[in-house]
Formats: C-alpha cells, structure tokens, sequence
C-alpha cells in the first residue's frame, strides 16, 4: 500500500472526543496535521473544541508555543457532523465509549464510507485489538493506536498489530504518532498491552504482599519511594487512579491470559472496590483523608534506643555478606568474624529471595536472634530488616537501633521471601521479559514504554541488569520454592539469561 504518512495534507478523523478524543485532537492539531472530529452526544464536540482552544492558548501563554502556531492548530480542527463526514480523512481514530458492540458497529458503519487506503484504529485500553478487527471486512488496515491520559502530558502512544494488520499501517503510524510528537512504541496485540500489563507487578504484587500481613500500605509505599526509587509507591498510585480503573483492568488482564498466575488479582483491591471505597475520588481509600483532601498518612515509630552488644553477618550471600558489613562497620557495630556467632551475638542475613526463617532453618541459626536485612538495593535513603515469627523483639529492636542509629529511616516488615523491593521489583523484570519472550515487543521498546508510561524509575530491563539477572532470577526461584506459587515462576527469557550470565536486553539472532 502506497500510504504517505507524510504529506503535509494528512487528515486525520478522531470520534468520541471525551477525555481522550480531546486530547488526542489537541496534539494531531498541534503537529501540524488537519482534524475532523465529532461526537454522538449533542454539543459534546463543540465543547471539546473549547477546551482544545482553552489548553492552546495556555500553552502559547505559558511559551510553550507561539500564539500563531496556537492559533493555526486551532484552526485545524473542524467539527463535523458524524462518521459519514469522515470520507476525505486518511486515519480516522476512534476513542469512544469502552464497549465491544458500539466499536464494531462503529467500524463497519466506518468501512461503508472512507477509502480503502484510510487506516482505521482504535484508542480502546483494554479490549484485543484483533478481537475488535474480528468482524470487519478490511481488518488488514486496522490497528491500536493507543494513548495516555491525559494525552498532551503523557508522551507515549503505543502502536499495537491486531492478527491480520498489515505492515504498512503501524509504520504509518510510527510516523503520525512522531509528528503529533509522541513517542510511539510498536507492539503485537496482547492483554494490557505493554505498560498496563507491566504496571500489573507493581500493583497486584503490593496487595499480595498487605494481604499477607507483610506490612501496611502506608509502609510498601514507603520502601517503594525510598528503596525502589519510584515517585510514587502502588498504593498511592491506585488512591489517584481509582480502584474503580485498577481492579477491572486487573481483573480482564487475568482473565484475557488464561488466569496467569502472574497477574492474579488480589482480594484486598476486591473487597474495596465492591465497597465503593475506591481512592482519593471517594474520600477514602488505602488512605483516609483530611478535611483538605490531604491522605492521613500514619507516622513511622520512633526506631528504639536498643543497641546490640555483638553482631554476627551470615556469610552464606557474599555479595550481601560484603555490603552490610561495609555499612555497619561506618556506623560502628560491634562485627564478629568467626565462622559461627558467639552465645548472644545478634544474627543478620542477607537474603536473596528467601524469608529470614528458611535462612535460619537452612544455615542452621537461632530464629530467637535472626533478622535479615534487604541489601538488594542501595541502604541510603531507607533499610528494610525482618525477623523469623520467633524473632525476640529485645533482638529486633537492637536490629532496628543499630540500622537506624545514623539516622535513616528503617522499616520493619514481616518475615516475607524477597523482603517488599526485592519482591515487587523482580514481578515487574520478570513480566518484561514474559513480554519479550511472547514476542510481543523488544526489550529496549518495552522498557521505553514503561519508563514514558508509568514513569518508573527503569524499564523492566534495565531493572533487571542493574540489580543483576541472576539475582533477580534467584529472587524468585526462592519466593517459587518456599510459596510453592507458580506466580514465581521465572519467565524462560530471566532464565536463559541469568544462566548464561549476559544483559537481559540480549536477543537471538
Ligand atoms: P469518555 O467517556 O471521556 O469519552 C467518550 C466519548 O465518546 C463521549 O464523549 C461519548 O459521548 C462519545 N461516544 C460514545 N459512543 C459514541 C459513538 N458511538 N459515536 C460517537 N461518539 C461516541 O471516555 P474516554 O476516557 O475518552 O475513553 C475513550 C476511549 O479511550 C475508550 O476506548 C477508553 O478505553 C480509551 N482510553 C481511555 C483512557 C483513559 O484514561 N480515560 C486511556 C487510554 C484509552
């Protein structure tokens, strides 16, 4: 197909122009391509029209863009009666209401009237682009072209082959998505997609780990900012994003993959939103709210007074062993260096994986005086310690003292195989490489789109080589042994590529 992604003509349709459609209009006009847009709902076009001129004017206020060019985009969208005036556009997107039928009935009706050569495609979130495609006649020149809200803020666009999409379309529309300066992202049609099935391991894995009474919201939250170096922690995303958006989205994503495991829901996100209590737009959520919409989030306790007499560091994780050594000789503990700990010496492991009771039972150690320390991760903003069920608080606290006596914070979680970093961070590196294997994406395109997505700190990938693939890969091959849930499985992609010791970015040839 002889499809000019390019001409300085191009005319692009967008129907539905709610919180999405809008935005997608605003950027289209704004690269410099001409819109027809249009609405079912009576006066709903001309509304979005206002706003679009609203958001432009802004932006050339703000010098974020001349009035002119403000002013030109402006008077590149027209508002059209319905979908039989969509004859002249060259793409014509569709962003209305989420539903299966209403997009179908759309698209044939779509395929009644514009050219042949028109690319046809959907902005839907969460419904198989080869699904919606199923029952049209020119399913070859259908695609997802899938947006972010709010969409002249959030950069990305993933550009999604549907079964029998042909080549020529998401080329097409690599270039229209650049010249609406996006940054697309191409991908085979998969359930969520890339960012919303990666977001899965952040979210899913924190309700599974407050479900297990590991620690409360408030403190995941905590450790995710501080330790894992996200803006954000799972909980405090979901108050923003509503449970009302998370829990079906999650639920679907399941489902769509066959009831994987990996992305089982939990019933901590379940329960709240049957209640209605969905987040910050209900007043209540993981959090509660003051008067000034400000979460009340419960302070941290002071850590104790209590410092230990001795300390004794397993050598079982060297790498470990090295880092916690390294720190508590700056902060002056009392190190012992035989190859057992002394009478009522304080016990500290660094596991990979493994819960502070399998270090204690497998290295033959006393749980009464166990604490494992997460040394995964840099110790300079916050440190994560747990003890065995029978860990004596008189040890704990002296654990807890001496983590905390340069002054970073420390948080206290229960015993819980791959501490809460170690655990959410090697969820979200092995969904990445599930993704990468399925052949749905390639590593450096899959870790462009959470990072633009979901504004983590990495992508998947470069997560996983940063903390090491085999330590990620031993992460979970720990929490898969002692669960015993092949929600811990690791992909093959981990595997191979933490066995033969090499970047989980490699590819084969
Ligand atoms: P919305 O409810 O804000 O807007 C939908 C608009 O479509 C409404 O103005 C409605 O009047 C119109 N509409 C409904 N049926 C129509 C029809 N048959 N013909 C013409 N117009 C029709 O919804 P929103 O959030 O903009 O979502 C639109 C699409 O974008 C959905 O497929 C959604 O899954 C997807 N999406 C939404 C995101 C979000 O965060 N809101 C993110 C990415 C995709």
């Amino acid at each position: 197909m002889n499809f000019d992604a390019n001409r300085p003509d191009l005319t692009v349709g967008v129907i539905g122009t709610g919180a999405m459609g809008r935005g997608i209009v605003q950027v289209a006009a704004a690269g410099g391509i001409n819109v027809l847009m249009t609405d079912s709902r009576p006066g709903a076009a001309q509304e979005a029209h206002d706003f679009i001129e609203k958001m432009l004017s802004r932006a050339a206020e703000k010098g974020s863009m001349t009035k002119e060019d403000a002013a030109a985009a402006v008077n590149r969208i027209k508002i059209v009666d319905g979908p039989a005036d969509m004859r002249p556009c060259h793409v014509v997107i569709e962003a209305i209401v989420e539903n299966l039928d209403a997009k179908r009935k759309l698209l044939a009706e779509l395929e009644t009237i514009v050219s042949p050569e028109c690319i046809l495609v959907t902005n839907t979130s969460s419904l198989s682009v080869t699904t919606v495609a199923a029952k049209m006649k020119t399913p070859q020149r259908f695609a997802g072209f899938h947006f972010f809200n709010p969409v002249p803020l959030m950069r990305l666009v993933e550009v999604i082959d549907g079964l029998q999409t042909e080549n020529w379309v998401p080329e097409a529309l690599m270039i229209i998505g650049k010249r609406m300066t996006r940054e697309p992202v191409r991908l085979t049609d998969a359930p969520g997609f890339l960012v919303n099935q990666v977001g899965r391991g952040f979210t899913l894995e924190a309700a599974h780990l407050a479900y297990e009474g590991v620690a409360p919201f408030a403190d995941i939250d905590r450790v995710m900012r501080d330790v894992g170096g996200f803006r954000m922690g799972p909980f405090e995303l979901m108050e923003l994003t509503g449970l009302d958006v998370t829990q079906p989205a999650s639920e679907l994503i399941y489902n769509q993959f066959f009831q994987e495991p990996r992305y089982r829901p939990n019933l901590i996100m379940q329960s709240r939103y049957e209640a209605g209590i969905l987040g910050r737009k209900t007043k209540k959520g993981f959090y509660d709210y003051d008067a000034q919409m400000k979460p009340i989030i419960p302070p941290e306790p002071t850590p104790p007074a209590a410092y230990p007499g001795h300390v004794w560091v397993s050598p079982a994780e060297p790498q470990g062993h090295k880092t916690l050594t390294e720190l508590l000789v700056k902060i002056g503990a009392k190190l012992e260096t035989g190859p057992k700990p002394s009478a009522n010496a304080l016990i500290l492991v660094t596991p990979l994986g493994d819960d502070t009771t399998t270090c204690a039972v497998e290295q033959e150690l006393d749980p009464r005086r166990t604490v494992a320390v997460d040394t995964l991760f840099p110790m300079v903003k916050r440190r994560t310690m747990m003890g065995t069920p029978l860990t004596d608080h008189v040890y704990r606290n002296a654990a807890h003292g001496l983590l905390a006596s340069d002054g970073v914070p420390v948080t206290v979680c229960r015993d819980s195989p791959g501490f809460i970093a170690q655990r959410i961070v090697a969820m979200i590196v092995n969904i990445g490489c599930s993704i990468a294997q399925s052949r749905t994406a390639q590593p450096a395109d899959i870790d462009k789109a959470v990072t633009l997505g979901l504004n983590y700190p990495n992508g998947p990938f470069k997560f996983g080589d940063v903390l090491g693939p085999e330590r990620v890969y031993r992460v979970l091959g720990s929490m898969y042994r002692i669960y015993g849930d092949p929600r811990y499985r690791s992909n093959i992609w981990l595997t191979r590529r933490a066995r033969l010791g090499v970047s989980l970015f490699t590819t084969e040839h």
